[in-house]
């Protein structure tokens, strides 16, 4: 058996990621193919030494996958104009897609069946709202209870049972702002994010570089007076969930050696991928799952990584992941989410994982520039967590 190959991260662009929202998101008059081609050209822009028609596969996460997002890795490429000789593959396992297709490129390029890949994700939650068309089996009753399914409903039971209290997910909410806000107005996502055209509140037509869902003064007071979002004695909010989102992201994935070959530079390699299966009434604890697996195989412990970048799909999922873990107790986060979540930064579904690699590939090129292992993780709708290793060269 040949030896693997070494993966490395070449480079990551998204979207900004912007409210989906028919009168107020900044994208309401795109669709997701076009913000997928908008991230596909600028990552063969900022690396002209890449020929578009030598990468041997895209891979395409998206969470819904009908109406416009309908094989949407095939379409967003064909219409991006990009080389019909390409293979596309859409990938789907609801939040964590997106990490999934990078997964799927490292595994190819260690086993050396390709060099060079662009793995991506996207999602439009205001053209293919979440769960449409979703249609659940009847047989699944047998095994649970299809009332404990939903996304808010999981948040909720998921902070009863790990004793989540209202006001440590309101500090992780105000904290995700903060740190969002503070990351944006020092310039660290210039680097990630490409600048699309789209419409502001009264329809006139801006260059939308920055994510629309940042609150620039977040207020604790605001928060606890809100209503619960999912049942009427709940606990979790619109505050303390990832909102509605649009946007798309695409990394650039190459063999070491291929990289060095075309004179590309780089700062990680993938230290491989674990996904994990979990009670889907309780979905959120299977990013700790997939993490201490990862870990767990890798002879490493959780306190061993020096960043993480988890997805805030909701509060009371972050904070039940990282206590479960033993890495933070309490927001602000010391080593997780050092430029925002998903709370502020917003969340579409499939794009996430891609999001969180780019950026986590951008706090350790920069602020945790003597790091030595980062983990990408995201919980999944139903179960699905996956968490990835990325260590320096
Ligand atoms: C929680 C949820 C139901 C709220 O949806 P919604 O009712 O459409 O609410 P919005 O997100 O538009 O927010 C409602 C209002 O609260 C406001 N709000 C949100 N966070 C706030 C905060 N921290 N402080 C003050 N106001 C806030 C919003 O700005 C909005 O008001 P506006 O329209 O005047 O701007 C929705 O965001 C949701 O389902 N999120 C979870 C998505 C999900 O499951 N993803 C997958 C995870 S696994």
């Amino acid at each position: 058996m040949a030896e693997l190959k070494e993966c490395v991260l070449v480079d990551g662009v998204r979207t900004a990621n912007c409210r989906a929202h028919p009168a107020k998101g900044w994208f309401r008059a795109l669709r997701p193919d076009e913000l997928l081609t908008a991230v596909y050209l600028e990552l063969f822009k900022r690396n002209p030494q890449v020929d578009p028609a030598d990468v041997e596969a895209v891979f395409c996460g998206t969470a819904n996958q009908t109406g416009m997002q309908n094989d949407i890795a095939r379409f967003g490429w064909l219409a991006s104009g990009l080389p019909v000789n390409v293979a596309t593959n859409g990938v789907n396992q609801q939040c964590p897609s997106a990490l999934a297709s990078i997964e799927h490129a490292a595994r190819a390029i260690m086993c050396g069946e390709g060099d060079t890949y662009v793995a991506s994700g996207v999602e439009d939650m205001m053209n293919v709202s979440m769960g449409m068309g979703m249609d659940f089996p009847p047989r699944i009753a047998n095994y649970c209870n299809p009332a404990e399914l939903p996304m808010g409903a999981t948040s909720e039971k998921t902070a009863e049972l790990k004793n989540i209290s209202r006001e440590d997910m309101e500090l992780v909410a105000y904290h995700s702002h903060i740190r969002a806000r503070e990351a944006r107005d020092s310039g660290k996502f210039s680097d990630e994010i490409v600048p699309v055209t789209g419409l502001d509140d009264e329809g006139n037509e801006f260059v939308v570089d920055k994510d629309q869902w940042i609150r620039d003064n977040p207020s604790l007071e605001q928060m606890a007076a809100m209503k619960p979002a999912f049942k009427p004695d709940g606990v979790v909010t619109a505050a303390t969930s990832s909102p509605l989102t649009t946007g798309a992201a695409a990394v650039l994935l190459m063999s070491r050696d291929k990289a060095d070959e075309l004179g590309m530079s780089y700062t990680l390699r993938y230290g491989g991928g674990v996904m994990h299966g979990y009670d889907p009434t309780l979905m959120g604890m299977s990013a700790a799952a997939a993490c201490n697996k990862l870990l767990d195989r890798k002879g490493l412990t959780p306190a061993d990584i020096d960043v993480y970048e988890m997805n805030e799909a909701f509060a009371s999922v972050v904070l039940a992941v990282m206590r479960e873990l033993g890495v933070e107790e309490n927001a602000p986060f010391e080593k997780t989410n050092l430029w925002g979540g998903a709370i502020a930064l917003g969340h579409p579904l499939g794009q996430s994982g891609a999001r969180l690699t780019t950026t986590l590939n951008n706090i350790m090129k920069t602020d945790a520039s003597d790091a030595q292992y980062g983990v990408v993780m995201l919980c999944g709708g139903f179960g699905n967590g996956n968490a990835a290793l990325w260590e320096r060269v």
